[in-house]
């Protein structure tokens, strides 16, 4: 099976009161266009034509791996569909048709949902869902021996028409070479002024083609995202969906109503997440971790073991047997080696840091290669930015940095150094040697006595 995909992402999304384009608002970490596009291929779709319109510069910044069509004015989804003739010129057999504004859709449901469309013999066929409270979606009609005979817009619909639950989810299969050549038929008189895609539907069963409902039997997947409301409602859905996945694949979550991660997230058995954490964007954790409480992760790569509370890390590496916390700060661009331990109120920015290292308590490092086994004492700074440029700070294996030392770089500390409390490094220390730079401290004798 060699399956096209259309998704109709035109559309101002003016009920979503927004300067951003719709389908770019993020729900479970990631625009919902991209999750409509990624259940899409993942149902064996081979190629995603996307109709874009309103803010069509950014929706094209913002998504890869889709080919973009412009929809110039927003006259309607039929409308939008046209706009794709030229790119299904070639094209035979199903095209399947979806919204970017419907993120809970599953590739299981889609793949199910083409392959009904095509076991049969219809031109086209919708899928259809039922509603608790339909109020905005299309309503479906079949004719008096239960056919399909059309869908009605919330806004054209009559009072009894709106107390019909079974909804239009906006999901649609079609024959494309009979979609492109129905299509032109489609006329705008209605409450909206707009071409209705739906309205293709009649039109070829006008001339003697079958066209197929497939309900859905779980209404949630096909909500559709129009306002902010339904955005928050379909975040809850996502973030429950997930979490429930990672439970079923052997992850622990103390608290899911206080436990926020991101679809694309990944973390490996048996790791323990606490509550009050946030896993985000494309965070991956390993095995027998133990996360938070009160962890935020984003674009983090962490290892096996790793224990982290109270902290926030991100677009960093963390390796394996590594102790976070509390109140870690680490930075974009830093990378943590196996069994380090970085604990109260520490900030690391672009850095590396050595095997078995130890950053106990109020340390700053920022721009620094930290070898294996150093021990930095509490209160230590990196002076890595002068005023206009940022310098690199280099400490060798095994090296004692006592404790209020100020590294000012650019220094190299060698292999094995050992630093006094509260010096003040400005030039590089060869090999084993013991740097004290700090004033030397007078006792004045008897002097409270004279301040008497
Ligand atoms: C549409 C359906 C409705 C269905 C509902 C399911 C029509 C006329 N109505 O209504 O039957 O129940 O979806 O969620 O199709 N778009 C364009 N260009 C346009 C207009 C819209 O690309 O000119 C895109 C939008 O960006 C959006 C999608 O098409 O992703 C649906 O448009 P929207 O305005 O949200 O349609 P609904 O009123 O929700
Ligand atoms: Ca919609």
């Amino acid at each position: 099976m060699n399956l096209e995909t259309l998704i109709l992402a035109a559309g101002k999304g003016t009920r979503m009161k927004s300067k951003l384009p719709k389908v770019l608002h993020k729900v479970g970490g990631k625009p919902m266009l991209q999750h409509v596009i990624d259940a899409a291929k993942r149902a064996g779709s081979s190629r995603e034509v996307v109709v874009i319109g309103a803010g069509a510069q950014l929706v094209e910044e913002s998504i890869d791996g889709v080919e973009f069509v412009l929809q110039a004015e927003q006259l309607g989804t039929g409308h939008a569909v046209l706009s794709a003739r030229k790119n299904f010129a070639a094209s035979e057999g199903t095209v399947l048709i979806l919204c970017g504004d419907t993120p809970l859709l599953t590739s299981k449901l889609l793949q199910k949902f083409v392959a009904a469309h095509e076991s049969s013999n219809c031109a086209a066929t919708v899928l259809t869902a039922e509603m608790p409270d339909p109020k905005g979606y299309g309503r479906v009609i079949h004719e008096a021996d239960g056919t399909f005979q059309r869908i009605v817009e919330d806004k054209d619909a009559s009072d009894d028409e709106r107390k019909i639950r079974e909804v239009n989810a906006g999901v649609y299969c079609f024959d494309v070479k009979k979609l492109f050549g129905a299509l032109d038929k489609v006329s705008n008189d209605n409450a909206q002024g707009e071409y209705y895609l739906p309205d293709v539907l009649p039109i070829l069963k006008g001339d003697g083609e079958k066209i197929c409902v497939f309900p859905a039997d779980y209404c949630e997947e096909t909500i559709g995202i129009n306002t902010r409301v339904q955005l928050a409602a379909a975040e809850r859905i996502l973030r429950q969906r997930k979490i429930v996945e990672l439970m079923n694949d052997g992850v622990t979550i103390v608290d899911p109503h206080s436990t926020f991660i991101d679809v694309d997230v990944e973390i490996g058995q048996d790791t323990i997440i606490h509550p009050n954490t946030f896993l985000e964007g494309a965070t991956k954790i390993g095995d027998d971790c133990n996360i938070g409480p009160g962890v935020r992760f984003v674009n983090m790569i962490v290892g096996n073991n790793v224990t982290a509370q109270f902290s926030y890390c991100h677009d960093a590496e963390i390796y394996n047997d590594v102790t976070l916390g509390p109140y870690v700060h680490i930075r974009p661009g830093t990378k943590v080696s196996d069994r380090v331990k970085i604990g109260n109120f520490v900030e690391i920015k672009n850095s590396t840091i050595g095997e078995g290292t130890k950053l106990p308590h109020l340390q700053y490092i920022g721009d620094s290669d930290v070898g294996a086994g150093v021990n930095i004492g509490c209160g230590t700074v990196t002076c890595n930015y002068d005023g206009k440029n940022k310098h690199r700070t280099k400490i060798g294996d095994n090296a004692f940095i006592g404790c209020n030392t100020n590294l000012v770089a650019p220094v190299t500390v060698g292999d094995g150094v050992y630093i006094a409390a509260g010096s003040t490094i400005t030039k590089d220390i060869p090999k084993d040697n013991l740097a004290i730079a700090r004033a030397r401290q007078t006792n004045i004798p008897n002097w409270s006595d004279k301040r008497k």
